[in-house]
Order: C-alpha cells, then structure tokens, then sequence
C-alpha cells in the first residue's frame, strides 16, 4: 500500500517549478488555517497577520492520518510559529515542519508569495 504521506515532501523556495495561485489574500482567513487543493495533495494555507507571515504545510497531520490541519490553532512557542493540531494538540512548526515535542513526526511545508494580492504557493512537482 502506497504510503499517504508520500506525496508530501517540503519543497524548498529554490526547488519551486510551479508557483500555484490560490486566491485573493482576502479569500483567506487572519491568524488561522484555510485549506486548498493542489492535484491530489490538501494543504493548510495560514495567514499570520500579527507577522505578515504566510504559511503553507500538508493538511495531514502524521500522527493518525487526519486531515486537520488548517483546522488547527497557530500560534508560536518560543517564537517559533505553529499549528496544534486540533485532533491531540500535537504542535508543529510552520517554518520546518518538525514536531515542537521532539517526536518523529514531521510535516512538509511549503513556500507561499503574496504578488499584487494574490497568494501563490510553491511546489515541485
Ligand atoms: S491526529 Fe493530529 S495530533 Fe493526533
């Protein structure tokens, strides 16, 4: 059985071939989570407007396989930002993907760009 997770590998800014427009900055929701579709992949898109950062991640938390994510609560811990998933609050850091607690889950992340109020997310393949 091919694994889920599979398809989500984080895709670094210079490993970008396709920026992926995602919508209006206004169609996204301040300090919270929303959820878009690429192919076959789900990814969380969140807007930090306390930072005027964006972010985007793999909407599967790898904990039990849930599609979640962007329904998550973000935030920071220690100035890193986060999403705790709303499933068992497992927290993961937006900028790598790596679970705040040390465990061996990870989640891909991905580039976003905001051009003329557009929002574009990079991916690879
Ligand atoms: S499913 Fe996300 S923390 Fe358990």
């Amino acid at each position: 059985m091919q694994n889920i997770l599979e398809q989500y590998q984080s895709v670094s800014e210079d490993s970008v071939s396709t920026w992926f427009r995602v919508g209006e900055v206004s169609d996204f929701p301040e300090n919270s989570g929303a959820c878009i579709k690429y192919k076959t992949k789900q990814i969380a898109v969140y807007n930090f407007t306390r930072t005027s950062k964006w972010y985007a991640t793999q909407n599967l938390c790898p904990h039990k396989m849930e599609m979640v994510l962007s329904l998550g609560m973000i935030g920071d811990k220690d100035d890193i930002p986060k999403v705790a998933c709303p499933m068992h609050k497992k927290n993961f850091s937006l900028e790598d993907g790596s679970n705040l607690a040390g465990e061996d889950l990870k989640i891909a992340t991905y580039p976003v760009k905001i051009e003329d109020g557009n929002v574009y997310i990079g991916f690879a393949d």
